[in-house]
């Protein structure tokens, strides 16, 4: 089965994958204006770091269209998410464009979303081709959250890696984390490997000791929302205890990192905001209490993994091993 495409400019709106609704529907949701976006990208609608940049610019797009304030939409779509730099690193390249002319040409920030969407399916795809290089023959790869194609404008990144793999008869099976609170490991992950053919088979986040102990594992890889320029990783919660566990097993674990996520303004993994999410999203279960009435919670939904857990990282450029600041300081960032 092909996959559905995370969104779509029809040159009057943006269609967007309402990835909420999956795996048992298929929804597209018509956005026609840019808080429309921020929404989608605050509820969930749309997650995955790439897909967020690229859905952000869009916004930026509908905003010029209708003639509002582009400084606010930009601001007000920067605020929907906090952890994930690549919708920071597509809404300052549509802003820059913005005061290039001192006026607003919308065609101009049109070609420019266009443009940005083009990259990331172009960046996922080189990012796909590195990685496989990393994967031992007859693999067993374990993997955590969204990192398919609907988590992006393109082919993925971890995922898509384990999809090429899979395709070139590398990887022998997939085990995915079903990646509390959201299961975005056993709602979209597992769909994504189902509709490419890929055996995988799903397990409750705290399984992963006892498969490495078991010598089921491999190799680990996993997205990011965020790499700081000493090489620490912000990614879904759950990333470091995966790590910590990878690292007392001798399992290799690399973070799929293109460029969009890559951030050397940000000193080190310290200095990355963790979104805190509603307690609800622990104590409840679709509505229904799971915890007595007045048990708290606590919901980060990021976590840093510091980067001498980090293999590498797998960019569009090429594998970076035991990333550091010099290493990633040496890359061709373009900004
Ligand atoms: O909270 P979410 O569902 O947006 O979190 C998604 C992740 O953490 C992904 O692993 C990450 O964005 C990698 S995207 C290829």
């Amino acid at each position: 089965m092909t996959l559905p495409r995370s969104l779509r400019w029809t040159g009057d709106h943006l269609d967007l994958l309402d990835q909420r609704c999956l795996p048992h529907t298929v929804v597209y949701r018509q956005l026609t204006h840019w808080r429309e976006v921020s929404d989608a990208i605050r509820s969930m609608a749309v997650r995955g770091a790439p897909a967020i940049g690229v859905a952000a610019a869009w916004g930026v797009v509908l905003a010029a269209k209708a003639g509002d304030d582009l400084d606010q939409a930009i601001e007000g779509l920067r605020a929907s998410r906090p952890t994930a730099v690549n919708l920071s690193w597509a809404l300052n390249r549509m802003q820059s464009s913005a005061k290039s002319n001192g006026w607003v040409d919308v065609h101009q920030l049109e070609r420019l979303a266009s443009a940005i969407e083009a990259e990331d399916r172009a960046l996922t795809q080189a990012l796909v081709n590195h990685g496989i290089g990393v994967l031992p023959e007859d693999c067993r790869v374990l993997h955590h959250c969204h990192t398919g194609a609907v988590a992006t404008a393109g082919v993925g990144t971890a995922l898509g890696v384990i999809v090429a793999g899979h395709q070139r008869g590398i990887v022998k099976h997939a085990w995915l984390d079903e990646t509390r609170p959201r299961l975005q490991g056993a709602a979209l992950s597992a769909w994504e490997l189902g509709c490419c053919g890929v055996p995988s088979t799903v397990i409750v986040d705290g399984a992963s000791g006892l498969l490495m102990r078991r010598g089921q594992v491999d190799v680990v890889l996993v997205g990011c929302d965020r790499v700081a320029g000493n090489g620490d990783v912000a990614n879904k919660i759950g990333t470091y205890n995966l790590a910590l566990a990878a690292r007392a097993h001798g399992v290799p674990l690399y973070v799929c990192a293109p460029s969009s996520s890559i951030d050397i303004t940000t000193v080190d993994g310290d200095a990355i905001t963790i979104e805190e999410r509603p307690e609800d999203e622990i104590t409840h279960f679709r509505g229904e209490p799971v915890c007595a009435s007045g048990v708290r919670a606590w919901n980060p939904a990021f976590d840093i993994t510091p980067a001498h857990l980090i293999t590498g990282l797998i960019t569009e450029f090429g594998v970076i091993r035991s990333p550091s600041r010099e290493s990633i300081a040496s890359l061709p960032l373009a900004n």
